[in-house]
């Protein structure tokens, strides 16, 4: 087994806060600290099941949906076909897992090297400071690509409750793929074709310990999602999430009962960045513990992704150029601190 730190280990450990995770002082500190105040994001709660509805409802639907995913690239999805049940239960066993002992953790530890199973944050490179963050990450979807060794045994019902909710999240991501092509005046299944039938769901359980210094620690540093687009349960109670907007950071709100949507990379491309893929960052926070599930829609490996024809004209040239297998891109340049959309410029 490969050996590496959570920083539930490091917690439990008692040797105080290593060096590793201290940010470096970027001297504006006093006027924007981690830790401080920022405002709530003004995001719409969209309903899902009036997107695809022929009736002016769906119409004003679209139209919210628009107007958030060309500001913000985020909006909250309510009325998604998912219990408040079943969401519970996915949150309890998350919790559930992180709270098991770490030898039963280890038994879904990464490999050196892949994205796949329990971890820390990964070292990508040699001075990287590191992530205040333990995570499971899995690929669910399709079945044939899983790896049931990352698939924890315990807590019970966690392979079942995944494997479920794979399968409702399917139907929210292909409805949510036409209500973006139709919200854009586009054929109805325009993304949904170029994404691909081969097309991976990636679920990554998050944890975020209680954190002695919130203005010198980051729970997950800003990053663009390299996904399509990513399907995110952010911790019911505990705040943490925070959107970059005009350079200015603003806290996304939790609303019970619905998941929050944001834009990728891969769909800024595709829609001729028209929607955006926004930058985001998680901060941490020294009495509560916070967890997310987040799961990233990634387009098959072998498809190639490109702003769609319909988007493209005289008015609005083509932005990006064609790629394959962006997510390899992605983490060369992340790896190299280089902007990762810029592999797709
Ligand atoms: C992430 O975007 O990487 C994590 C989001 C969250 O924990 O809320
Ligand atoms: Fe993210």
């Amino acid at each position: 087994k490969p050996k590496f730190k959570t920083v539930q280990e490091v917690v439990a450990a008692g040797v105080g806060l290593p060096d590793r995770y201290l940010q470096a002082s970027t001297g504006d500190e006093e006027s924007q600290p981690l830790n401080g105040p920022v405002p709530e994001m003004d995001i719409p709660a969209i309903d899902l099941s009036l997107l695809l509805s022929a009736s002016e409802d769906g119409r004003e639907e679209l139209t919210k949906l628009h107007s958030a995913l060309s500001t913000w690239g985020v909006v909250q999805v309510m009325n998604h076909g998912i219990t408040e049940a079943f969401l519970d239960k996915i949150y309890k066993l998350t919790k559930e897992f992180f709270a098991l002992p770490t030898e039963q953790k280890q038994k879904c530890a990464r490999d050196i090297g892949s994205m796949q199973g329990y971890g820390n944050d990964m070292i990508l490179w040699e001075d990287q400071v590191l992530d205040w963050i333990d995570r499971l990450y899995i690929t669910t979807y399709p079945e044939d690509q899983r790896k049931l060794k990352f698939w924890p045994e315990l807590p019970i019902g966690f392979r079942e409750t995944l494997d479920e909710y794979t399968m409702k999240q399917r139907v929210v991501v292909e409805k949510f793929f036409k209500a973006m092509a139709r919200s854009l005046g586009l054929e109805e299944n325009s993304f949904l074709d170029m994404y691909g039938e081969s097309a991976t769901m990636d679920t990554r359980f998050n944890l975020y310990p209680p954190c002695p210094r919130p203005d010198k620690v980051i729970g997950v540093k800003p990053h663009a999602d390299g996904s399509a687009f990513t399907l995110l349960l952010p911790d019911k109670d505990v705040e943490g999430l925070q959107f970059l907007k005009d350079g200015k950071w603003y806290k996304a709100p939790i609303v019970n009962d619905t998941i929050l949507i944001n834009v990728g990379d891969q769909m800024e491309i595709m829609s001729n960045g028209i929607y955006k893929s926004p930058v985001h960052r998680v901060v941490t926070n020294k009495e509560k513990e916070r967890v997310s599930v987040a799961t990233f829609c990634v387009p098959g490996e072998e498809k190639e992704i490109q702003p769609v024809e319909g988007l493209v004209s005289e008015a609005r040239p083509r932005l990006y150029k064609t790629v394959k297998k962006y997510v390899e891109l992605y983490f060369q340049y992340y790896q190299q601190g280089r902007r990762p959309m810029e592999a797709a410029l």
